[in-house]
């Protein structure tokens, strides 16, 4: 549990680091993410706005397509900050991006001061649409 505590600790220090990358221009909304892969890696990202504003990047969805594209789909846990003092949860493209890599992943919302609050990514987004669906069309 101790342990499971500094490993949390260690990714919201990450994210904090990856939050000061962020382009956030037009909001000014900065967010920092850190994804922690089961085999120990940690990529990390930032949210990535544009002009066209529509096409923004949240920081978690940048460390997950950094972290697939390096070859990694499976995950033990996510952190998220963002400038505020409370702890913010991922939006719903980001929780249905997070479900496609499984039910069980550990997101850990910091509030940058050392809180966090944790919960998975089913428990974020209940009755989710994954991939069984489609296998189960491809069965009948
Ligand atoms: N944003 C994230 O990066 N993650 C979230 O979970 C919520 C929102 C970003 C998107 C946009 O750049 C800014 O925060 C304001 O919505």
């Amino acid at each position: 549990m101790e342990q499971l505590q500094e490993e949390y600790l260690k990714l919201l220090a990450q994210a904090l680091a990856a939050r000061e990358k962020a382009y956030a221009p037009y909001s000014k909304f900065r967010v920092g993410a850190a994804l922690l892969t089961e085999s120990g890696d940690i990529f990390t990202g930032c949210n990535v706005e544009n002009a066209s504003y529509g096409l923004a990047n949240c920081a978690e969805r940048t460390a997950v397509y950094k972290a697939v594209s390096e070859g990694h789909t499976k995950f033990q846990a996510i952190a998220v900050v963002t400038d505020l003092k409370q702890y913010v949860s991922p939006c719903g493209a980001c929780r249905q991006v997070l479900v496609e890599f499984g039910p069980d992943i550990q997101v850990v919302m910091g509030d940058g001061e050392g809180n966090f609050f944790v919960k998975t990514s089913s428990q974020l987004l209940p009755f989710s649409f994954t991939s069984e669906e489609l296998n189960k069309l491809a069965e009948e």
